[in-house]
Order: C-alpha cells, then sequence, then structure tokens
C-alpha cells in the first residue's frame, strides 16, 4: 500500500498528464487541405460553421441535414471560401437506409474519405420526463444509431486513408443535467460505443482515429431558443467551437472538451476511467478475436 501510494499513483499520474497535455504536433490549417470530408448536420450551428471552416482550409466537403434550402446556401458559401470542392446531399437521419446510401454516395463525390464528422442531433425540448417513450426511441435512433450505421458504412474508405471520425458529444453525455434524459442516453450512448471500438482499433491496428467532442453549452440559435428562461450559462461561441472540434480531429486526439468553464476537462476527464481501461486490457485474449482477413 505504502509503494502504491509513494510510486505508483504518481506515475500513473505523471502519465495521465502526458497523455492529456502533451499535443506532440501543432495543428496548421493546411492539415485539412484537399482532405476529403463529411459533416453531417451541416445546414446550421456547429456544423454549419465547421463547414465554412474546412472551406477555408480548402477541404472538399460533402454536407447533409434535411433542410436543402439550407444547404444549398451552405454550400454557396463554402464554395466563396475557397473550398477545393463543396456538396450537398438532403435526407433525414431518421432513415437509416438513407445514412447508408448517403456515405456511399458521398464517397463517391469526394473519391475517397479522409474525416466523416458526425454532428446532427434530433430536436430536443427542455422537458421532465414522464412517458414520452417515442421521444427516446428517436433520440436513441437520429443521436446514437446512425452514427454507428455512417461509421459502419464509411470505414472501408477511412481504412484506406488512415482516416478519422469525430463524434460531436455534450457535457450532458460525460454527466446527468435535469429535463434532457433522452438526449443524455443517446449521448453517452456515443461514448460507451465509439471509446469502445477505439480500443478494438487499437487492438486490431487499424489506424482510424475516434474523437469524441464534449461541449458545454454553445450560442447556436437552437440552443439559445432552447435553454432561454429555464438555464443561466454563459454559452461559448460556435465559430471557435467548430474550429476546436476540427484541431481535435486533424490531431487525432481521443477527446476534446470545449466549455465557457476551464475547469471542464480537468474535473471530466476522469483519470479513473483511463486507469482501469489500461488495466482492464489485459485481462483481455485480445489476439483470438481478430479476424486476420478482415483485419490485414
Ligand atoms: N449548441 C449547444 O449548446 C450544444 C451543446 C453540447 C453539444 N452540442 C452538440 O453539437 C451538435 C450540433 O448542435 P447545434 O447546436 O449546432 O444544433 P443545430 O444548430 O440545431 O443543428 C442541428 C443540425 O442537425 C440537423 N438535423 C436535425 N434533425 C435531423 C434529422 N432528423 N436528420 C438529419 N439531420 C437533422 C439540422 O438540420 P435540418 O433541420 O435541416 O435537418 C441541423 O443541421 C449536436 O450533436 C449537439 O448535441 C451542442
Ligand atoms: C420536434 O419537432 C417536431 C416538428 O416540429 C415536433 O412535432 C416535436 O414535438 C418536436 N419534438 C421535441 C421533443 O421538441
Ligand atoms: C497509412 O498508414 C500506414 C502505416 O502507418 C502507411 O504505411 C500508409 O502509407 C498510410 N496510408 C495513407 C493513405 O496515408
Ligand atoms: C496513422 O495514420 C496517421 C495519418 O496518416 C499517421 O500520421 C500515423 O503515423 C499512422 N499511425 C500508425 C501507427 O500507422
Ligand atoms: C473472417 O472474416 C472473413 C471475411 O469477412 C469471413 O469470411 C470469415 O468467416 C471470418 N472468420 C471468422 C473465424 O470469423
Amino acid at each position: 500500500m505504502a509503494f502504491m501510494k509513494k510510486y505508483l499513483l504518481p506515475a500513473l499520474g505523471l502519465l495521465l498528464a502526458y497523455n492529456y497535455y502533451s499535443a506532440n504536433e501543432k495543428f496548421t490549417p493546411e492539415m485539412l487541405q484537399g482532405k476529403k470530408v463529411i459533416v453531417t448536420g451541416a445546414s446550421k450551428g456547429i456544423g454549419e460553421e465547421m463547414a465554412y471552416h474546412l472551406a477555408r482550409m480548402g477541404a472538399h466537403v460533402v454536407l447533409t441535414a434535411r433542410s436543402k434550402e439550407n444547404l444549398q446556401k451552405v454550400v454557396s458559401h463554402c464554395l466563396e471560401l475557397g473550398a477545393a470542392s463543396a456538396h450537398y446531399i438532403a435526407g433525414t437521419m431518421e432513415d437509416m437506409t438513407f445514412a447508408e446510401q448517403f456515405v456511399a454516395k458521398a464517397g463517391k463525390l469526394l473519391g475517397g474519405l479522409d474525416m466523416l464528422i458526425l454532428n446532427h442531433i434530433t430536436n430536443t425540448s427542455l422537458n421532465f420526463f414522464h412517458n414520452d417513450i417515442h421521444h427516446v426511441r428517436k433520440s436513441m435512433e437520429v443521436n446514437f444509431l446512425s452514427y454507428v450505421v455512417l461509421s459502419a458504412a464509411a470505414l472501408p474508405m477511412l481504412k484506406q486513408s488512415n482516416g478519422s471520425i469525430v463524434v460531436v458529444s455534450s457535457l450532458a453525455g460525460k454527466m446527468a443535467h435535469p429535463l434532457i434524459a433522452p438526449y443524455s442516453a443517446s449521448k453517452f450512448a456515443l461514448d460507451g460505443f465509439f471509446s469502445s471500438i477505439r480500443k478494438e482499433y487499437s487492438v486490431a491496428k487499424v489506424n482510424v482515429s475516434i474523437t469524441l467532442c464534449v461541449l458545454g453549452l454553445i450560442n447556436t440559435d437552437t440552443a439559445m431558443k432552447a435553454v432561454s428562461g429555464v438555464m443561466t450559462k454563459q454559452a461559448a461561441p460556435k465559430e471557435e467551437c467548430a474550429l476546436e472540434i476540427i484541431k481535435g480531429a486533424a490531431l487525432r486526439q481521443e477527446e476534446i472538451y470545449y466549455d465557457s468553464s476551464l475547469w471542464t476537462s480537468f474535473l471530466l476527464g476522469n483519470p479513473g476511467r483511463r486507469v482501469m481501461e489500461f488495466l482492464s486490457l489485459t485481462y483481455f485474449n485480445t489476439d483470438r478475436f481478430i479476424n486476420t482477413s478482415e483485419f490485414p
């Protein structure tokens, strides 16, 4: 016990601190130049801002959401800003067939794929949960299941490019708040699923990075309308938020935290979980599960 206190815990602490704070590479906008990127939920809000940043950096983008009119506007603005190319494909992520076909079409338009940015959510209002099972199911389907379908469809292309999956989540995907139980459930599900497959990729040497983005309150129209009169918290700017997501993705970080409070990443980073995950890997006979014909 004394040994643990004296050496092991400080050593683990240092290791974790190193993991967290060492960016061995610096971000430059050229990292996105000519890259082939999909952004979902790109007709407004943070998705729209990400599309504009990518356009300025000279990326090829394919955008999606339901509203054709909005997507059309965003695409023309992307072209003005200097996108290498910009297209949209409209449809609803309630429809898993659309999700799958969307990736195939986008891959054809782009001629491959470097980055899949998953950002859309179904509309949500702040309410006590009574018995709206329909909204729970819809939240799980649109906010979670379609993310799984989209990334499964994109994986072959991402493997070829050593690409990246970017999952936009929320503080509500790491901690509990009242009034958003179905939304929170869908965001926690993203962490469980994508953090698990990140372990699988690491074991199977699949070089596709997964960046989970934990965002605080951001000043998009939708969020400001939803929290108006219900919450008093300072909202952070959507433009900077969008840029931080792209930076974290380009640097292949596992998680990024973006919130108006600087304490958030420190308090929610959960070093205990990292240690448990590191130790638990040693209990698995992982080599028995690797199908070498699927993971060359
Ligand atoms: N804003 C915040 O305070 C905040 C905080 C934490 C996390 N986040 C996360 O950040 C991401 C973006 O949030 P935001 O505030 O930018 O939201 P937003 O402005 O409302 O944008 C949502 C996007 O999703 C699309 N969408 C909605 N329903 C859809 C459906 N059924 N199928 C396909 N697309 C659909 C919307 O376009 P259409 O309506 O045209 O389909 C829109 O492009 C979300 O993952 C959210 O959870 C936001
Ligand atoms: C989402 O929007 C639809 C159509 O505008 C509306 O019928 C539904 O009640 C909204 N759902 C939530 C949870 O706000
Ligand atoms: C992907 O990474 C592997 C090994 O790191 C490298 O050999 C290969 O050239 C890379 N492929 C691309 C398209 O960058
Ligand atoms: C994974 O791909 C990235 C991006 O191409 C590359 O920088 C990195 O060296 C690759 N890592 C491994 C272990 O192959
Ligand atoms: C391994 O993958 C190949 C191709 O996907 C499949 O045909 C085969 O059945 C798999 N083998 C095992 C043992 O899962």
